[in-house]
């Protein structure tokens, strides 16, 4: 009801000789439909006139109801309530008002509030010749669902998917190809999925690294040489970007997404040593310790405290008053408490150094790569929450960068290419250790001067985890089983219909892709985006051996789901369909629209502006998705309730009824599309 603030807060700024700035902020939408539709209290006013005392604002309450009213069109009734001034609107003029916004414009949910500023939304982002697993899907739909709430809003926005292009691994996955091609090859021929054969051999060579220490060597030549330019190295490195992006694309062709742009990491590459320039000159860049050195601190701290826990036990023994042995015994316990969290990390330092030079764990990205005396360098980031700063590693013992050096390169080039008012980070909350730090940095750099640094809003969109589903399948074969239940729910949707629709394979199969990968969708965006998704069936369904996920919550057609509200369209659109008469806001008798059910769905149409605003300012998608389903709710509530096509005469003229209601539904339809689309859902006119 936020459109009639404005009106609501003159009005009232008028009878108290305020201005309507004063009276606009305070005013809010009651939580119960009995307080009316708008409410003020008075508390703040009556402090703001200098009225003092417990009765103030209910005084004042008592005079706004009763000066206000006389008159004034918009407003049916006044009503005080303790401090509050209850406002209940003209049915009529709330109709007209709504129903001509919504229907007159081409986005009734869009403003301008963005207009000629830019967003960069960095999501999807997965790794070349690794699956593309739930969170990367995950983060595609989040990412997508921002995308078009931020253009809804008026902003340029910038897709990016950052690709995991670059690293160490590659070199590894070189080496394995060299070794294993002609058999990966085979089985890619034979139909295998190459993705799936690529995560084979990179498992098989990382096993094989393990006994075989010449494989690492090998794996760091490859590396060596593919970062040199080498033809062969190039090549290779190419064919697993292109093979990957090609599996990627299918993906993101049947989710129907795409990208600005898709510089990964390897684009910044070259870029990379500007980074370095600008840490150095601006001095943030220091050595942090060797693994030699962190080996001895780690041993000398541990010799320290394992003779504070000599010298504890000692002054336990001999301690004489009882206070005085208590507190000992307590210092006693904390020190003997620290004792094997150490040791622990003592030993894994240990094995690190011991590890042949630049060995790693597999770890694509491992910080402790490089010779354990060489010193890696980064820079110390205060995070608050601990005595010692944290040290960001930005070029690792082997001189090699990181995942972090090629971030700070991206938001750099993002600043200079697309001058952004912000950049999102769609990434998991898993990775919230890696962005909070190299926030600062960045913060740290617009202190030092750099001007594309400043101002820029950076903000990680983190999001839960997908439980109760293994994720080992991968994202792909996910879909395409999502898809063929996808196709069954549409039959049977088709088959319950009440007016039999016919449908040709080509329309069947384009519905069921709307349903399935709306319903994934929905799924995904329903609830907090930083809550876990359960997928897993509330019931074991008779102990069924594939009861691995709850598709009956995925796809069903009466419950939260995606395919429930694309039902409901489609629902609207038969209505519109059968009715074949043109929709039109003028010549309609408002006052047709007074009846509860149609009010109460008019002032959900209303909400839903705002709904948009708030989802972009807190971005989170769940918004719209619980706006999605209190409309359809009420939708349903209205169609229920009220004939649309063939109104009851003692509801008036039936001719007038009808054509007030067919408005309501096509501006119900409209906006529901709307808010579909501002989730990446598809509404579709038949199922
Ligand atoms: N490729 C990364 C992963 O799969 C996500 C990259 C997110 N974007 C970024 N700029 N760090 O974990």
């Amino acid at each position: 009801m936020k459109q009639f603030f404005p009106r609501l807060a003159a009005l009232v700024a008028r009878l108290l000789e305020l201005s309507p700035a004063d009276v606009e902020p305070l005013l809010a939408t009651p939580k119960h439909p009995d307080h009316g539709d708008v409410a003020l209290p008075c508390f703040a006013l009556a402090t703001k006139l200098g009225r003092k005392g417990k009765d103030a604002a209910p005084a004042l309450a008592a005079e706004v109801a009763a000066k206000t009213g006389q008159g004034e069109p918009l407003v049916r009734a006044v009503e005080a309530a303790g401090p509050f001034v209850n406002f209940r609107l003209a049915p009529e003029v709330v109709a007209r008002e709504v129903l001509e916004a919504a229907w007159s414009v081409a986005r009734y949910g869009g403003s301008d509030a963005g207009a000629g500023k830019t967003v960069v939304i960095d999501f999807s982002s997965p790794n070349i010749a690794k699956p593309f697993h739930l969170g990367h899907l995950r983060s595609t739909v989040i990412g997508w669902s921002l995308r078009q709430i931020f253009r809804a809003r008026g902003y340029t926005v910038v897709g990016v998917n950052h690709l995991g292009d670059w690293g160490t691994q590659f070199g590894l996955m070189i080496a394995a190809w060299k070794r294993w091609g002609d058999e990966a090859q085979r089985r890619i021929d034979a139909g295998e999925d190459e993705i799936d054969v690529f995560v084979d051999l990179y498992v098989r060579i990382n096993g094989l690294k393990k006994q075989d220490p010449q494989v690492a060597e090998e794996g760091r030549g490859w590396f060596r040489r593919l970062e040199a330019g080498d033809d062969e190295a190039r090549a290779l490195w190419r064919f697993f970007v292109d093979k990957s992006k090609a599996e990627f694309a299918r993906i993101y062709e049947v989710l129907g997404i795409t990208h600005e742009s898709d510089a990964g990491e390897a684009f910044y590459n070259d870029k990379m040593p500007a980074t370095v320039a600008m840490l150095e000159r601006t001095g943030l860049l220091v050595e942090g310790k060797s693994r030699l050195e962190q080996v001895e601190d780690a041993r000398g701290a541990l010799e320290r405290l394992l003779a504070a826990i000599d010298r504890l036990e000692g002054e336990v023994a001999a301690a004489t008053d009882e206070k005085e042995r208590k507190a000992k015994q307590k210092d006693l316990d904390k020190a003997k408490g620290k004792k094997g969290d150490l040791a622990k990390r003592v030993q894994a330092l240990e094995a690190q150094v011991a590890a042949p030079v630049g060995e790693d764990a597999g770890d694509d990205d491992d910080e402790g790569a490089g010779p354990a005396d060489r010193r890696p360098r980064g820079v110390l980031v205060d995070l608050g929450n601990k005595k010692e700063p944290f040290f960001a590693i930005l070029l690792k013992a082997d001189g090699g960068t990181t995942y972090t050096t090629r971030d700070l390169t991206a938001v750099r080039y993002r600043a200079e290419t697309y001058r952004p008012e912000q950049i999102l980070y769609v990434v998991g909350n898993t990775q919230r250790d890696h962005f909070v730090p190299w926030f600062k940095i960045v913060e740290k750099l617009a202190e030092k001067g750099e001007g594309w640094a400043q101002g820029l809003r950076l903000e990680h969109v983190g999001f839960g985890n997908y439980l109760g589903m293994s994720t080992r399948k991968g994202t792909a074969v996910f879909l395409d089983e999502v898809l063929e239940r996808a196709r069954a729910a549409a039959r049977t949707a088709a088959e319950s219909a009440e007016k039999k629709i016919q449908l040709n394979d080509e329309q069947r199969e384009r519905v069921a892709r709307a349903i399935g990968t709306g319903a994934i969708k929905f799924f995904d965006l329903k609830g907090n985006r930083t809550n876990d998704i359960d997928l897993s069936p509330l019931t074991d369904a008779g102990g069924q051996p594939d009861a691995g996920i709850a598709w009956d919550r995925l796809l069903n057609l009466k419950g939260d789901s995606g395919p429930y509200l694309q039902f409901a369209h489609a629902r609207l659109a038969g209505i519109l369909r059968r009715s074949e008469q043109p929709i039109a806001a003028d010549g309609v008798d408002w006052a047709l629209l007074g009846d509860p059910e149609a009010q109460a769905l008019i002032k959900t149409i209303a909400d839903f502006p705002d709904r948009v605003r708030q989802a972009a300012d807190e971005y989170e998608p769940s918004l719209i998705s619980r706006y999605l389903l209190d409309l359809a709710q009420r939708i349903h509530v209205f169609l229920h309730e009220r004939r649309v096509l063939e109104p009851r005469p003692e509801e008036g003229d039936v001719a007038a009824v009808r054509r007030a209601r067919l408005l309501l539904v096509g501006a119900a339809k409209k906006v529901l599309a709307e808010a579909l689309d501002l989730l990446g859902i598809e509404a579709v006119e038949q199922m």
